[in-house]
């Protein structure tokens, strides 16, 4: 299964929501890999604690330079045996959690041709063959990325794989809106997916949203009175009204994200030894269970309301 994780802006939680759903499934029993293709900003190697290429591979063997054609091979990095975060450390885990950077300073594409599409597909076609889930991160909003992807899934080889969208935004009013439109928009990923030869209806079909760091609204002694509460309420209402209208209502929503204390300090994979030493919360980590869930079980992934 191919995983492509998008959003229309930066800082939507795209990146640390979708390593921590990676980290989840290989905890299940997937073999899992996690491309960067947030080709202007690749600091992937960050969120999992894999110092040296924290801002993207200082070697030349990243993504960038096999996707232009510079390299023949790309290099591969085992999160379990290279991660500098110790309770993450682990070499003989059964299960792969396999990271391949950018190239550090590598850059956004400035044009997508077919050459680069063909190295993606070829790419692409190997991922699938070696693991079980292969998320690729995207760069935000209407991107050579999110082109260079679409171009490849259109390609014959890929025709047989499954494929699976994410749409991640924030619980705001503007994050609702750029959400629909890197969609259903102009240049979004309905319409550039039709010119790359995309059935846009079958597209649509494998398109979910994800909703992060969405506060609590849960009543406890003290907290739910009063008129900042009232407004609060009415807000979230008018959320949901506005994303039902944005067509991101809840028949085509994977899950969402609590706000969590760690995260909104540190990017990284919350583990289950830090919700054991009451650092990160429990609730976090069910929802990246969930989401992992939701994403690989197809009665969940296909349910209907
Ligand atoms: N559930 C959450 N609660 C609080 N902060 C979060 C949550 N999810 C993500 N964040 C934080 O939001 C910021 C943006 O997330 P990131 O994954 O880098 O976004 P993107 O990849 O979309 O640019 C990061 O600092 C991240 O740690
Ligand atoms: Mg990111």
């Amino acid at each position: 299964m191919l995983v492509f994780s998008t959003s229309d802006k930066g800082g939507t939680g795209r990146s640390v929501t979708s390593s921590n759903i990676a980290y989840r499934l290989s905890l299940k029993g997937q073999n899992v890999a996690y491309l960067d293709f947030d080709f202007g900003s690749p600091t992937s190697g960050a969120l999992f604690d894999i110092n040296r290429v924290d801002r993207g591979t200082p070697d030349k063997d990243g993504l960038h330079n096999y996707l232009t054609s510079v390299n023949s091979t790309v290099n591969s990095h085992n999160v379990r045996t290279e991660t500098n975060r110790e309770e993450l450390r682990a070499p003989r885990h059964p299960y792969r959690l396999v990271l391949f950077p950018g190239d550090r300073g590598g850059g956004e594409f400035t044009s997508v041709d077919d050459k680069l599409v063909k190295r993606c597909v070829e790419l692409l076609v190997t991922c699938e063959q070696e693991f079980d889930v292969t998320f690729v991160d995207l760069s935000a909003g209407r991107s050579a990325a999110l082109e260079i992807v679409l171009g490849a899934m259109a390609a014959p080889q890929l025709a047989p794989v499954v494929a699976r969208w994410l749409v991640f935004h924030r619980w705001t009013r503007q994050h609702i809106l750029a959400a629909n439109g890197l969609v259903h928009g102009p240049n979004g990923l309905l319409e550039t997916g039709g010119r790359c030869g995309h059935d846009t209806g079958r597209l649509l079909e494998s398109v979910r949203f994800i909703r992060t760091a969405v506060p609590s609204m849960k009543e406890s002694p003290g907290v739910g009175r009063g008129p900042q509460w009232a407004w609060l309420r009415r807000q979230n209402e008018a959320l949901e009204t506005l994303a039902k209208t944005n067509r991101l209502g809840f028949s085509v929503m994977l899950g969402k994200t609590p706000m969590e204390p760690v995260l909104q300090w540190r990017e990284q994979v919350i583990l289950d030894a830090d919700v054991a030493a009451k650092i990160a919360n429990q609730e976090t980590v069910d929802a990246f269970t969930e989401l992992a869930t939701g994403l690989t079980d197809d009665a969940t992934w296909e349910r209907v309301y």
